[in-house]
């Protein structure tokens, strides 16, 4: 059975309150009768029952939902794929989490506010509508879908209440909404959720990228393992801590023939000058440093290898700190040839 669909236009609203009681009395169905001003009239001014809309606030809520889901993944469950052991426990810190959370579960309930919203208002229109520029200017038009015989009466309610002018045309150049409407969302729904899921792939290695994401598993050489590359060109060097807990961290340097004839040069640069070429207190500054005593005596033989270190590092009294002018291995060779010193006195 072929439909038709049939607009009337009228100027005033008695009129089409009037027209809709009769298309009622002909047992027109509501969801066929479309009213469309430039004035939005509430449906009860036009004795219409109230339109039947999306509920807006479940919208809402699956939108917090989906927005805490999310947060909870990214807070809970990636730390636990992806632990990084901080004493002893997995770091999930919560200052940073509660932002995340919120932020997700704002950004949900807009969307799915959003999301409602559209629904309410039956959007986005995809089909062709029934529509006339003079409802633009201040007609009320009345658009009406029904069957070829009930056209004809529609078209008589139409005429016995002066329409201004009524357009007739075959229902099927106009498409009812709700079946594209439905695929429209549901197959923006199926984008969405794809779109939400397809970072797991990546994230429970589905599609494997050959790529570390561990420190540990970075390419490297540990430092027992050979050969070693070079250092590149113009790296610094680096070396441990001078001292740990107070103490010397490294061992003392055997006394090889290398590390004296090293000793000697960085002693007579760095102490004659206050401790004598022979460790003897008579050193061209020894005169401001009266204090500095001569270095071979039993006293100074008597001190730990670690204890002349810590003297060279740290200074004491008067005698200045040498840290920034030796290495440790440096200090080391020092303290071999300022025991070299009493030897060689003897
Ligand atoms: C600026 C002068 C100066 C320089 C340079 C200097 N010292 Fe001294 N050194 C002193 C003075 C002063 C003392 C005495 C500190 C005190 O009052 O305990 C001293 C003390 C020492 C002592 C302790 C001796 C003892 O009997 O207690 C040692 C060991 C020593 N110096 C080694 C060195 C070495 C090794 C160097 C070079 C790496 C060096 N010093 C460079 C001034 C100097």
């Amino acid at each position: 059975m072929a439909q038709e669909v049939l607009l009337g236009l009228f100027d005033n609203l008695e009129a089409t309150t009037a027209v809709l009681r009769d298309l009622e009395r002909q047992n027109i169905p509501d969801r066929n009768i479309e009213v469309m001003s430039n004035v939005p009239y509430a449906p009860k001014v036009l004795g219409r029952r109230p339109t039947r809309q999306w509920p807006f606030l479940p919208f809402v809520l699956a939108g917090v939902l989906g927005g805490l889901a999310i947060a909870l993944f990214i807070v809970v469950i990636t730390p636990r794929l992806y632990p990084i052991i901080v004493g002893g426990q997995p770091l999930t810190p919560f200052p940073p989490s509660a932002i995340i959370v919120f932020e997700f579960v704002a950004l949900g309930a807009m969307a799915g506010g959003f999301i409602g919203f559209l629904l309410q208002n039956r959007y986005p229109v995809l089909v062709r509508q029934m529509y006339d520029p003079r409802i633009s200017e201040g007609y009320i038009g009345v658009a009406v879908r029904a069957d070829d015989q009930a056209a004809d009466s529609v078209a008589d309610i139409f005429a016995a209440h002066n329409a201004h002018d009524v357009v007739r045309e075959d229902a099927a150049r106009y498409p009812v909404q709700s079946r594209r409407f439905l695929a429209f969302w549901a197959g923006l729904a199926v984008v969405g959720l794809l779109a939400l899921l397809a970072p797991l792939l990546l994230t429970y290695n589905i599609i494997d990228i050959p790529w570390f994401n561990q420190m540990r598993e970075s390419p490297s050489i540990g430092f027992q393992e050979g050969p070693r590359r070079a250092a590149p060109a113009e790296s610094i060097p680096i070396q441990g801590p001078v001292l740990i807990n107070g103490q010397p961290a490294t061992e003392p340097l055997p006394a090889s023939e290398e590390s004296l004839q090293r000793g000697q040069l960085l002693y007579e640069v760095n102490c004659a000058i206050c401790h004598g070429m022979q460790g003897n207190a008579d050193g061209s500054m020894t005169k401001y440093f009266p204090e500095a005593p001569v270095l071979t005596t039993d006293r100074v033989s008597g001190m730990a290898d670690q204890e002349i270190f810590m003297i060279i590092t740290l200074g004491r009294n008067r005698m200045p700190s040498l840290a920034e002018n030796l290495t440790v291995n440096e200090t080391w060779d020092v303290v071999n040839y300022v025991r070299a010193l009493r030897e060689a006195g003897q």
